[in-house]
């Protein structure tokens, strides 16, 4: 496990789209595991300012992204299909045939969770998944429990994470109350790891990732386990570390 303190949210998104740079120079048609949320827009930015200066393509990149709301519309403005296609996809020149985001609306979610796990094994599976955190501790849309969950699957969402995201909606009960998320099992199969965290509001969840026990009441935690793990934090977010 790597882990390095930034100033600020600036250096973060910086630093996190250098990452992705040096793996997409050394391989063009790398497979990206992305999330959504507010921490990777500053990483989205500055990767969209390479790609548009011609200092990066993403024109072989496969992406396969972590977690889809159930139930809602691609158009819909809240889905994460939206989310990607408005804040990444649409400004780089990445082939669109080669982004996945779970389809949350299938009539048969647990087949629809099987072809995607099918389809990131064919694709040789993921080279680096980049992954926010959650307040409480989650990755992708794995929520604290009983025991780490395995393959993308249904889940419900925590009533947490339904006030945090709640701040994208038009009302709290706006927030689908469930979603498609890669497993635990999904995650530590990617051959590498970056996780990106900012702000006093994910110190907690930083402390208890990086140096509290492994427990799937902290899913982040599992992540100690993983070979090659990269913690990107700023300083507010490192601000209870006592190791680091
Ligand atoms: C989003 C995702 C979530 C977020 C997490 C942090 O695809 O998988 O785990 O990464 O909820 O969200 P932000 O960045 O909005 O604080």
């Amino acid at each position: 496990m790597k882990v390095i303190v930034t100033k600020n949210y600036e250096e973060l998104s910086r630093l996190a789209a250098g990452h992705v740079a040096d793996l997409l120079k050394s391989k063009p048609d790398a497979v990206l595991g992305l999330p959504t949320g507010s921490t990777p827009l500053g990483m989205y930015k500055e990767l969209i300012a390479m790609n548009q200066k011609g200092e990066l393509s993403f024109k072989d990149v496969t992406t396969f992204n972590l977690d889809e709301y159930e139930g809602l519309d691609r158009n819909d403005s809240n889905s994460y299909y939206r989310f990607m296609l408005d804040n990444f996809f649409s400004h780089i020149d990445i082939d669109r045939n080669k982004t996945n985001i779970p389809d949350a609306m299938s009539s048969d979610i647990p087949k629809e969770c099987l072809k995607y796990e099918k389809k990131i094994e064919k694709a040789g599976g993921i080279d680096l998944m980049i992954l926010g955190l959650g307040n409480n501790g989650h990755i992708g849309f794995n929520e604290p429990a009983e025991y780490f969950a395995g393959i993308t699957h249904r889940v419900k969402l925590h009533e947490d994470t339904i006030k945090a995201n709640s701040r994208f909606f038009s009302s709290i009960d706006q927030v689908p109350k469930f979603a498609v998320t890669m497993g635990i099992k999904s995650i530590m199969h990617c051959k590498s790891i970056m996780l990106i965290a900012n702000g006093k509001a994910k110190a907690e969840a930083i402390k208890k990732t990086i140096e509290g026990p492994i427990t799937p009441q902290v899913p982040a935690s599992v992540l100690q386990l993983h070979r090659y793990f990269t913690i990107i934090v700023d300083e507010e977010a490192a601000s209870l570390l006592t190791k680091h």
